[in-house]
């Protein structure tokens, strides 16, 4: 075969190639097909993608949490590397004022479960990174926050239609109203 019948080749099989798959951004744009559809879509299952779901569950909304860690707050796993935060944990401030007090808390995320208070994890004022994952996964667990862990969002855009479209490592397409990057 000649170079330039096998750059013909190549080239032709390079264009039916792309023929016969599309772009699939391109074919996202246009399409009305609603899988996997959620109300919103929050990415990331930290301290604010949690405190997000927090609400959102509690208003009763259609949502799901995308994770890409196999557990809430993974981050902090291995951040910050000294291991100890450097958000104060206060448990004592001489007050009873539960405001007041909360204040003093750098850590703790908001909801009604007095359990779950990172006063209550840790007797330090610099408390243990592990402890916070330990305290996150509590709070996911406990409030029935919908989470889909070992998710890595990709490719998050915004249809003709006006839904918001995305995929996972496998090739999943989800779909959305709202999307709430927390990452
Ligand atoms: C996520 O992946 C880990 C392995 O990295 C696995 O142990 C775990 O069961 C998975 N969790 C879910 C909910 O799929």
């Amino acid at each position: 075969m000649t170079s330039l019948s096998s750059f013909a080749l190549a080239l032709c099989l390079c264009l039916c190639l792309t023929f016969v798959n599309g772009n699939k951004y391109d074919e996202a744009l246009s399409s009305t097909e609603t899988p996997n559809y959620k109300e919103y879509c929050v990415i990331g299952a930290g301290p604010g993608g949690l405190q997000m779901a927090y609400f959102l569950e509690n208003a009763a909304r259609d949502y799901i949490v995308f994770e890409k860690g196999y557990g809430a707050g993974t981050f902090y796993l291995k951040y910050p590397i000294h291991r100890l935060l450097i958000s104060i944990n206060k448990r004592n401030t001489g007050k009873t004022n539960k405001e007041f007090n909360f204040r003093h808390d750098w850590n703790s995320l908001v909801s009604h479960d007095e359990s779950l208070q990172m006063t209550k994890y840790s007797e330090d004022f610099f408390p243990p990174a592990d402890t916070l994952v330990q305290y996150l996964n509590d709070f996911a667990t406990k409030l029935n926050l919908k989470i889909q862990y070992n998710s890595t969002m990709h490719d998050v855009m915004k249809r003709e239609d006006k839904l918001f479209q995305m995929w996972d490592q496998h090739d999943n397409v989800y779909t959305c109203k709202y999307v709430i990057m927390a990452t």
